[in-house]
């Protein structure tokens, strides 16, 4: 048996970037300026992630139940996640980067839309990082959603196994997540990688998002390689 080494590098990273607003709050700013620090920080930790050799890095931007925001803001994140893209294309094309979308696109703002097709497209080459945004998402309505796309494509019932639906995730060709960060204290999921994050290490960080710098990441990545990964099995290999 091929017991999991407690050394081992994460391949995929996710990161639950939670406490943008209570970051603001804290200094009387508002929410908006919580977000605008936590694209700083998104920065920042991408590039922490392209210079430790990392393999995939999905970041939650936006849950589909962020639509329950008010209007004003949700407005923001999107100018924000436009302008976060074009500021940083030709750095992400350059260093090799492959962007990838987690969610309903249809359902954004228009030159978001754009913006995200006109980086896919020009990163679509990038060999060495595949990044995923997670926006728009759900990982209920991303399981739904997989066994629809199954069914369609005329697929039986029977043949439906987790390894057939896997493929009709957006992480299709992926690995899950070995490593999942949520940061702000929150000590809950909501609704990220249900289906993939079925072994994946959990860190919480009370950390604000925004103050999460790149040594946190890697006392993240540290307490993970600390751990022993068993996947059912026993934790002594026995004789
Ligand atoms: C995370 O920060 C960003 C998004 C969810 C878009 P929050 O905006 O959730 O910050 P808190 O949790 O209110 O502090
Ligand atoms: C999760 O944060 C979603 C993102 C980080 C994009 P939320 O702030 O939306 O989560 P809840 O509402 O506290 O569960
Ligand atoms: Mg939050």
């Amino acid at each position: 048996m091929n017991l999991s080494p407690a050394t081992a590098f994460p391949r995929h990273l996710a990161i639950i970037m939670d406490g943008n607003g209570r970051w603001a709050t804290q200094r009387s700013l508002p929410r908006t300026e919580g977000h605008r620090a936590g694209a700083e920080t998104a920065r920042r930790i991408v590039q922490e992630c392209l210079d430790l050799g990392l393999e995939f890095l999905t970041l939650y931007a936006f849950s589909r139940e962020n639509w329950n925001r008010p209007a004003q803001e949700v407005g923001f994140l999107f100018d924000l996640l436009v302008q976060f893209i074009s500021r940083e294309l030709p750095d992400l094309e350059k260093r090799g980067v492959r962007l990838r979308i987690l969610g309903e696109e249809q359902n954004l703002p228009f030159a978001a839309r754009r913006t995200l097709a006109h980086a896919r497209a020009r990163t679509a080459r990038g060999e060495r990082m595949e990044l995923n945004l997670a926006l728009n998402y759900s990982g209920r309505e991303e399981i739904v959603r997989a066994c629809r796309l199954y069914l369609e494509a005329g697929g039986a019932p029977a043949g439906l196994t987790p390894e057939t639906l896997g493929e009709y995730l957006y992480t299709a060709g992926q690995p899950d997540p070995d490593l999942i960060i949520r940061t702000s204290g929150e000590l809950r999921t909501s609704n990220f990688l249900l289906f993939q994050a079925a072994y994946s290490e959990l860190y919480f960080t009370d950390t604000l998002w925004p103050d999460f710098t790149p040594l946190d990441l890697r006392a993240a990545i540290a307490d993970f390689q600390a751990r022993g990964r068993r996947f059912g099995a026993v934790s002594e290999p026995s004789f």
